[in-house]
């Protein structure tokens, strides 16, 4: 059933970018699904969104090549300059922070992905740049 599950809140996630309340309540009701293993779900891959995403989704490698190189430092500066932590976003819901593993970067540590591009050897001058191109 996790499987089935599974395919449903993909097929949502893919239509709608993430899996609103009323989503989850109507696959609930179709499924026969407690609303608490569909949020258990839903919560427990990264790859599932429950709120509505930013219109850039940014994921900072949070990985021991990229923390280890000003990787931590780097999402300090993304959290001041756009006023959110990592796994939220912004209020204009331009950006999402979030965090992620490996990205394959490891040798131009730290790095980066907006919207699923990659951006290495990040400095902070380089990501205010990043962030005025978007
Ligand atoms: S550790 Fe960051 S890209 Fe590999």
């Amino acid at each position: 059933m996790d499987k089935i599950l599974i395919n449903v809140l993909k097929e949502v996630q893919d239509n709608d970018g993430y899996i609103s309340e009323k989503a989850m309540k109507n696959i609930s009701v179709k499924y026969n699904v407690p609303l608490a293993k569909l949020y258990g779900v839903a919560t427990f891959y990264a790859m599932f969104k429950i709120e509505k995403q930013g219109e850039h989704i940014i994921e900072i490698c949070g990985s021991p090549s990229c923390m280890l190189n000003n990787g931590q430092k780097i999402e300090d500066f993304l959290e001041k300059e756009l006023k959110i932590e990592v796994g939220k976003t912004t209020k204009n819901k331009k950006f999402s922070l979030y965090k992620t593993s490996c990205i394959g970067c490891c040798d131009e540590a730290p790095a980066m992905l907006m919207d699923g591009k990659p951006y290495t050897n990040l400095t902070i001058e380089k990501i205010k740049k990043i962030l005025k191109k978007y």
